[in-house]
């Protein structure tokens, strides 16, 4: 027989509990759609074939899933006319050929799913002389659930829905997690002989039970311990409590990896972020996306970062960042915003107030305070003044400026791009620097301080800025006042 898997995963149902327009099995937790965890414990069989049935908002689903899983086999259910006739789809859209093996039935909306899980109850299943195999779990309240009917053997004889179950039936506590492996040939004979005459008028695939019972076909049960695997979030409260689920596990596996996490409770971080040991991360964190943070890194408290790159032994205090790249022992923050293309270097120094985009800076560069620096490159060891704005927009399009290594630009510069600082040059304070400046240069575009006297008495008579002057041009008229090089105190300013 076949060694050959083959995973049918069923997304065509409404989802309406959820009212929204996104279609359930594509709402995300933990960064990726719950149907994305799905494939994921999917791809851990290797299966052969992957076979996803979508039916409502199709376009978007199918899209979706072949964006993740290049090959799968989109089966199209019109109408939810229940499981069996959804996996009767999903079967008839494979080739013949590939009706082999072992076949794993599972729901896209079931996050938990780890793939360990599906290869151990595969593993069960292939192991058995049976023709099919059912995910169990017992449950504290099995509502909803269809029960699991064992006979005096303590053979499965039925699974029963909830519509359909006596009381006494309806007591029973072991469940049926919607998780079913078949042999592929009897799936083939079971599929087209399913009815519709139950309480719900639907094809209901836990028939095939019963009906490998009538072929005198033996169905095994694999309880699984770790229940909440397997599922489902119907409407939002249940996603929330699924995505916290998902996340305190996360947090646990990170934990005993060797990173500290000091308040679990305030930190999120998604399924495919990467930690080295010995990261630490303060309270108010969300790690996002594909972000990846090397060993001794210090993040937050308050700070989130999607799809960034974080160097060993860096800093990163309440910052947001996105696709950027933090330099090995760099500082961040507090109050910085990183947006995609930057790339800090090591021991450089994105400070307080500064945004960046499409920004390189270079190691041991620094940007510390105040400052916009989109589309620029800044060279190793330069250092920008406070409230320095990169110029890279003239209305139309966008320009870079470039800085040299080591060169020292002073307080409110705006560099307007495009602009070249040479390596080693210099600006003055307050410079709009518009030209190149030649390495070594110090750049100096402010005037001459020049002084109207008695502007503020002639200019703004009878405000209280004219009379703050005129007392203070009173005391200056005095005889002890000093000499006039010196009206307001005896010792120059500065000492
Ligand atoms: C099903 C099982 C039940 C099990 C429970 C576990 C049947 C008859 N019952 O019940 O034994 O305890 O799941 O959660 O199988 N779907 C389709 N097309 C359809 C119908 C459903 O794609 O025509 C998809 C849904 O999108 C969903 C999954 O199949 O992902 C399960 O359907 P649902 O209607 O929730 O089944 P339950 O009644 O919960
Ligand atoms: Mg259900």
């Amino acid at each position: 027989m076949s060694q050959e898997i083959t995973v049918i995963v069923l997304a065509a149902g409404g989802g309406t509990r959820m009212k929204s327009k996104t279609m359930k099995v594509l709402h995300p937790i933990a960064g990726r759609s719950m149907i994305g965890h799905v494939l994921h414990a999917a791809a851990a069989l290797e299966p052969a074939h992957i076979v996803a049935v979508v039916g409502n908002q199709r376009e978007q689903v199918g899209a979706h899933i072949e964006h993740l899983v290049p090959g799968v086999v989109l089966a199209v259910q019109e109408t939810q006319e229940g499981t069996g006739h959804a996996v009767l789809m999903g079967w008839e859209a494979l080739p013949a050929e590939a009706r082999t093996g072992t076949v794993i039935v599972a729901y896209g909306d079931t996050p938990l799913l780890q793939g360990e899980s599906l290869a151990a109850f595969a593993d069960f299943h292939r192991a058995s002389d049976d023709a099919m195999s059912i995910l169990t779990g017992v449950v504290a309240d099995p509502s909803g659930y269809g029960r699991i009917v064992r006979g005096a053997d303590g053979g499965v004889e039925a699974i029963v829905e909830e519509k359909d179950a006596t009381s006494e039936q309806a007591r029973i506590t072991e469940i049926n997690s919607g998780i079913l492996a078949f042999d592929a040939e009897f799936l083939d004979v079971a599929l087209p002989l399913i009815t519709n005459s139950n309480a719900k008028g639907e094809y209901y695939l836990t028939d095939t039970v019963h009906l490998a019972r009538q072929h005198g076909r033996s169905v095994g049960a694999f309880a699984i311990g770790d229940v909440m695997q397997t599922e489902g979030a119907n409407d939002r409260v249940q996603l929330a409590a699924l995505a916290a689920e998902m996340n305190r596990r996360i947090l646990d596996r990170w934990m005993r990896d060797g990173v500290t996490i000091v308040d679990p409770t305030s930190t999120w971080i998604d399924a495919d972020v990467k930690l080295a040991a010995d990261v630490t991360i303060l309270p108010g964190v969300q790690l996002l996306g594909t972000t990846v943070v090397d060993e001794d890194a210090v993040i937050g408290p308050d700070s989130t970062l999607r799809d960034v790159e974080v160097g060993a032994g860096a800093r990163v205090v309440r910052t947001h960042g996105e696709l950027a790249v933090i330099g090995a022992r760099a500082a961040v923050g507090p109050f910085s915003y990183l947006r995609p293309g930057t790339e800090l270097g090591a021991d450089g120094k994105i400070g307080a107030f500064v945004e960046t985009k499409n920004a390189s800076i270079g190691e041991g560069a620094k940007v510390p305070h105040l400052s916009y620096v989109g589309d620029a490159s800044i060279g190793e060891g330069a250092n920008i003044g406070a409230g320095t704005i990169f110029a890279n927009y003239d209305g139309v399009s966008k320009h870079r400026t470039v800085i040299g290594a080591h060169a020292k630009t002073a307080s409110n510069n705006t560099f307007v791009a495009p602009v070249t600082i040479g390596d080693g040059a210099a600006t003055g304070a307050g410079s709009v620097i518009r030209r190149d400046v030649p390495p070594g240069s110090l750049a100096v575009t402010t005037g001459t301080q020049r002084h109207y006297d008695q502007w503020a008495q002639k200019r703004r008579a009878g405000t209280a800025q004219a009379r703050a002057a005129e007392a203070a041009a009173g005391r200056e008229d005095r005889p002890d006042a000093g000499t006039s090089a010196g009206p307001v105190s005896e010792t120059p300013a500065g000492e």
